[in-house]
């Protein structure tokens, strides 16, 4: 009925997800088909079978976005797919699979960075929300804290210097055995937990620095099993669980805080897989409620990889910058 469609494509991890939205943030299905019971028993995404999975699932997937939106491909108005960062042979169905849609319907085609289809997925939540306003980027792959001026543009004010809080997740979860993917397991486990059973020590780098650092976290946390097990003890999975995520939690909610300071922003939105995790969400709504900051947290099936948030990216990039050509490529890396 003239309404502006866009398609959205996400392969770059272990969900193979394609959506459709009208006008930009109306969501008319978000089809996610999530891998995670074929990686369960390798303890993680095996980066070759998600490729083939992708491949084997994209097409059907498409038909299911489509039907369900009640739309055809020919009332398809704009492709967006994620070109990076990911795993780069996930990556390369995607934009694979978008390339050829564009060129046999022509329909224009956008390449979108991920991580700022994850800052995109709350224009999909929240219809009044407009840039500029502060995000805080928390996924397997990365954890930063970003200044977004633009739809299409944004500055970086801090990043991991080693492990993204999605990675330290899961890698915990890992050593303490509650298996793969970590971040929904830990937050789970940690509800039953004491925060301050065990004391971790809280990284916090140099005075003002809005860079993390957590690898010395997940040693802390393997030095602490590994003396309890020698001393004969049982370790406390609830208790670790929810002491680990505090000390990490802390340290983000604490910089993110800075960071608003620092920028006088008044709105933080919130991105990236992590951002579903409960503890986070209560900390943050505290943290923000007390200092008169407006939150902006959406859904946990918008935090996590989806096609819609790639959609509502694509919708703004095409506006701003029109289309990519078909020489668009897959990257691996892609900086923000
Ligand atoms: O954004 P995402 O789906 O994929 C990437 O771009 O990486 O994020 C996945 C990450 C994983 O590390 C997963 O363990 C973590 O997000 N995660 C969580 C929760 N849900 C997903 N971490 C903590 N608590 C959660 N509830
Ligand atoms: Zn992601």
């Amino acid at each position: 009925d003239g309404k502006f469609i866009t398609l959205g494509i996400e392969t770059s991890c272990d969900e193979t997800s394609i959506a459709v939205t009208a006008e930009g943030r109306e969501v008319l299905s978000d089809i996610i088909s999530s891998q995670i019971a074929v990686h369960t028993k390798f303890g993680g995404v095996v980066p070759e079978i998600a490729s083939r999975h992708h491949l084997q699932n994209i097409n059907g997937v498409l038909d299911q976005a489509l039907s369900e939106a009640g739309v055809s491909l020919a009332d398809v108005d704009l492709i967006g797919v994620t070109n990076g960062p990911g795993l780069i042979g996930a990556v390369v169905i995607g934009v694979a699979t978008a390339k050829a849609l564009s060129l046999a319907a022509g329909i224009p085609l956008v390449g979108v960075n991920h991580m700022h289809g994850h800052v995109s997925a709350s224009y999909l939540q929240y219809p009044e929300l407009e840039p500029p306003f502060l995000a805080l980027i928390v996924s397997g792959g990365h954890t930063n804290i970003v200044e977004v001026t633009d739809y299409n543009r944004c500055t970086v004010l801090g990043g991991t210097r080693d492990d993204a809080v999605g990675e330290a997740y899961d890698k915990v979860a890992r050593v303490v055995g509650l298996g793969y993917p970590g971040g929904p397991k830990v937050d789970r486990a940690a509800k039953d937990g004491d925060p301050d059973a065990i004391r971790f020590k809280r990284v916090y780098l140099e005075n003002g620095s809005l860079d993390f650092s957590f690898s010395g976290l997940k040693t802390q946390v393997l030095n602490y099993i590994n003396r309890e097990r020698m001393a004969g003890r049982e370790v406390n999975v609830a208790d670790l669980s929810a002491s680990f995520q505090q000390a990490m939690l802390d340290v983000l909610v604490d910089k993110t805080m800075l960071a608003a300071e620092q920028t006088r922003a008044d709105r933080l939105v919130t991105a990236g897989g992590v951002a579903a995790n409960s503890r986070l969400r209560q900390m943050l709504a505290e943290a923000c409620g007390a200092r008169g900051i407006r939150l902006y947290m959406p859904e946990p099936v918008l935090c996590t990889d989806n096609g819609a948030m790639i959609a509502a990216a694509a919708y703004y990039k095409y506006r701003m910058q029109g289309p990519d050509d078909l020489s668009l490529d897959a990257y691996a890396n892609l900086p923000l």
